[in-house]
């Protein structure tokens, strides 16, 4: 059912032959989870005193873990991160004991293990909450969240976690200074983002492809003018 795949910076993804999608780009599952998503995600916390030292992050899926475990070694100093993180696939979780994670992630390997074992971790600074189900009825009893990572597989393949429904769900438990990140460039997805008053953004960085940054709040990121596109393209988004 998974096919490993080496990415272009050398980190290992793999690839759900059910879903026929990769759980990374081929430009690096690494250097996509820390451009894309961490370092846009946490360039905003810092803009916000880190939310008051403790970042509430929704990752959305757990997958291979990259993102959740990227921002544990990225995590500042002093600060404190609360992880949440649906997955609905439980036996991958529990394979995870054994991926060949890059070397740099020898350091939390008891966090690693832990979150395979019993889909949670936590010590003084860092909590990690796995739950295995469905992403669209877990996200409806959360509140306050700081950082959203939307990393799905692709809106072809897994359509109920791109549609106006589910973001309008997201929306409700976003903190307003929150930040949504995405690796989506996709028309219909800014367009729903954009309806439901989110201002759009791109990471600055220029060694990878873009992706999408949404908040409610004015960022200092390349922004989307995307009301051009609008008015050529249409709106149309994604329904349940
Ligand atoms: C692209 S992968 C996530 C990659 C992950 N963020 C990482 O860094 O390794 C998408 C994940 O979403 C999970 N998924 C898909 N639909 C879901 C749903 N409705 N609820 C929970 N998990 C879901 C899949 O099983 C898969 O592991």
């Amino acid at each position: 059912m998974y096919k490993e795949v080496i990415t272009k910076d050398g980190s290992l993804t793999l690839k759900n032959e059910k879903y026929n999608e990769c759980y990374h780009s081929s430009e690096g599952a690494i250097k996509e989870s820390l451009y894309k998503h961490i370092y846009p995600a946490f360039e905003v916390a810092k803009k916000n005193n880190y939310f008051g030292g403790e970042i509430k992050i929704l990752d959305i899926c757990y997958g291979l873990g990259y993102n959740t475990l990227l921002s544990i070694l990225n995590k500042p100093k002093n600060i404190k991160l609360k992880i949440f993180s649906p997955e609905i696939d439980k036996n991958l979780v529990k394979s995870l004991k054994n991926f060949q994670y890059p070397k740099e992630f020898n350091k939390i390997r008891h966090i690693i293990e832990s979150i395979s074992k019993n889909f949670f971790y936590k010590d003084e600074n860092i909590e990690v909450d796995i739950y295995i189900g469905n992403a669209r009825e877990y996200i409806k009893n959360l509140k306050n969240v700081d950082i959203i990572y939307q990393d799905a597989f692709s809106p072809k393949v897994n359509k109920e976690l791109w549609t106006i429904e589910y973001f309008s769900d997201l929306k409700k438990i976003l903190n307003k200074k929150g930040v949504i990140t995405t690796y989506s460039v996709a028309t219909p997805i800014r367009c729903t983002l954009y309806k439901l008053g989110f201002k759009l953004y791109t990471h600055p960085y220029e060694n990878i492809r873009k992706g999408t940054i949404a908040s409610l709040d004015s960022l200092n990121f390349p922004k989307v003018n995307f009301e051009e596109k609008l008015k050529r393209v249409g709106c149309k988004v994604l329904k349940d």
